[in-house]
């Protein structure tokens, strides 16, 4: 209810920058340090999962604040550039959009690695099935069949977190060339 509130409330305020109803500087520049507190709020699931931080809220729900706060930040900093995309603060826009896109690509991945517990579970009924074998004797078909199907769904488990290994290795360092962007940004704007 608040992801939506967030998100709508994002999207509405960009609107109106884009209708010209908002075109304050000083609006647009709060506008633009609340969505950049946004992202890196949304950067706690990065904490939650490598630390020992915030080890009372369930991964699952800092996942779906990092997407909300992934996509209500941006809303808002693309508000605050007044969609003008000039020079450095220009390239960081452009980062900003290719991380999010690329955020929906995780995302697509992701849901397609199954939980640890799934895969242990399908490992030991491959196991069984295999063990089982010789003492079925009927249906050897039927038998191989299952082990086949459990075998496919194995490996296409392992593809996707190959995938999503690899997705990441793209993402995070993307991430924090768009992050150096940023601050390259906020430093120009408070020294020139
Ligand atoms: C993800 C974060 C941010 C991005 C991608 C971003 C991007 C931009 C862009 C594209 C512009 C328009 C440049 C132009 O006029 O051609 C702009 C303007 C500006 N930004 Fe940001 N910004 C970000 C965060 C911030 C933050 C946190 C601050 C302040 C602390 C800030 C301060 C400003 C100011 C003051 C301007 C207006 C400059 C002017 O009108 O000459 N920005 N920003
Ligand atoms: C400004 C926007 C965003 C930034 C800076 C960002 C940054 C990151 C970073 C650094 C990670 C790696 C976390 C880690 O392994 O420690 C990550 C993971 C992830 N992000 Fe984002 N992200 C953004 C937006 C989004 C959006 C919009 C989505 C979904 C639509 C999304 C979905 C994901 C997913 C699914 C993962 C993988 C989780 C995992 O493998 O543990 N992100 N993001």
């Amino acid at each position: 209810m608040e992801s939506a509130l967030l998100l709508v409330g994002s999207a509405v305020i960009l609107g109106l920058v884009w209708k010209g109803a908002i075109a304050s500087r000083d609006t647009l520049h709060l506008i633009g340090i609340a969505g950049t507190i946004a992202m890196i709020v949304g950067q706690g699931y990065s904490a939650r999962k490598r630390t020992g931080l915030f080890r009372s809220w369930r991964i699952k729900e800092v996942l779906e604040h990092h997407t909300t706060l992934g996509v209500a930040g941006p809303l808002l900093v693309l508000a605050h550039t007044g969609l003008e995309f000039d020079g450095v603060a220009g390239l960081s826009a452009l980062l900003m959009t290719v991380v999010v896109a690329s955020g929906f690509v995780g995302r697509y991945i992701y849901r397609r690695v199954p939980a640890r517990e799934k895969e242990e579970e399908l490992e030991s009924l491959k196991k069984r099935l295999e063990e089982g074998g010789e003492n079925v004797e009927k249906d050897v078909e039927g038998l191989q069949r299952r082990i086949r199907d459990v075998e496919r769904r194995l490996a296409y488990y392992r593809r996707m977190k190959r995938l999503l290994s690899n997705w990441r290795t793209l993402h995070i360092p993307l991430t924090a060339l768009f992050f150096i962007t940023v601050a390259i940004h906020i430093i120009t704007i408070y020294y020139y």
